[in-house]
């Protein structure tokens, strides 16, 4: 059985005092909660807080990048040991607007997620086909190139502690939101590709999220599908209703 996963992906949002509002909204609504795991990934500058004020609760702090080097001149850069000291436990890596703002590539995709793993950071990796690229017909060949990309030299036990996240590019702050059907469908194939690539136990046991709008009233209809086993949630991430509803989309 795979444990459900929602995660906000805060993005370039709230300081320190934005962080301990917003915290102090979430955590009396979904603090306790433990039939799903409940993370908030937020700036790097939020960490500490955040991992204070969520120490005792379900609720646990992820970050949004973290270097492919253990230290030294990479100006710009936080280390995995930085990230852990001040709290994280999860990661985002590759996400789309790192892709397309920050040159990000499947190669240092691969590399980050090499140094999450080995210093014991969880990696959410984010993979995902523009609109082109779905009107162009060519969704599972990108999608097989980021996931053969991003996870070379990946061994089946570490492939397990990799949550991945399908958030198709056209979804993401539009409010254009992948039917269920079309969300299931395309993990379903990313399980597949897992599979090959993995062995079927390996895919089996690898969480993937939906991302791209999720949010209140569209998150009950996709946790539904087999293949989904949560989400990755930026807009509805930022209010603590959303995120809420979101996490408890069961009702
Ligand atoms: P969104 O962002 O929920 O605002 O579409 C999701 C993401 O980019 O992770």
């Amino acid at each position: 059985m795979r444990k459900p996963i929602i995660a906000g992906n805060w993005k370039m949002n709230n300081t320190v005092a934005g962080t301990k509002q917003l915290l102090s909204e979430l955590l009396p609504l979904v603090g306790d909660v433990t039939e799903t795991e409940v993370v908030v990934c937020v700036p790097f500058t939020d960490i500490a807080t955040a991992a204070a004020m969520t120490a005792g609760t379900n609720v646990k702090v992820g970050a949004q990048n973290v270097a492919w080097a253990d230290k030294g001149a990479f100006t710009g850069e936080i280390s995995a040991d930085m990230l852990k000291e001040a709290g994280a436990e999860y990661v985002i890596i590759g996400h789309s607007e790192r892709r397309q703002y920050f040159g990000e590539t499947d190669e240092s995709v691969n590399k980050r997620t090499v140094q999450a793993l080995k210093n014991g950071l969880k990696p959410i990796v984010c993979v995902g086909e523009t609109l082109a690229e779905r009107e162009g017909g060519i969704t599972e060949e990108v999608l097989c190139r980021q996931l053969e990309g991003g996870f070379s030299g990946i061994a089946s036990e570490q492939m397990a502690q990799i949550v991945v996240a399908y958030e198709p590019v056209w979804a993401i702050g539009t409010g254009k939101t992948a039917t269920s059907a079309q969300a299931e469908e395309t993990i379903a194939y990313i399980r597949g590709k897992l599979a090959a690539m993995f062995g079927k136990k390996t895919a089996d046991a690898v969480r993937i999220q939906y991302g791209g709008s999720m949010n209140p009233s569209n998150a009950k209809e996709l946790m539904a599908q087999p293949d989904i086993d949560g989400g990755l949630i930026g807009g509805a991430s930022l209010k603590a209703p959303d995120f809420t509803a979101v996490v408890k989309y069961n009702g």
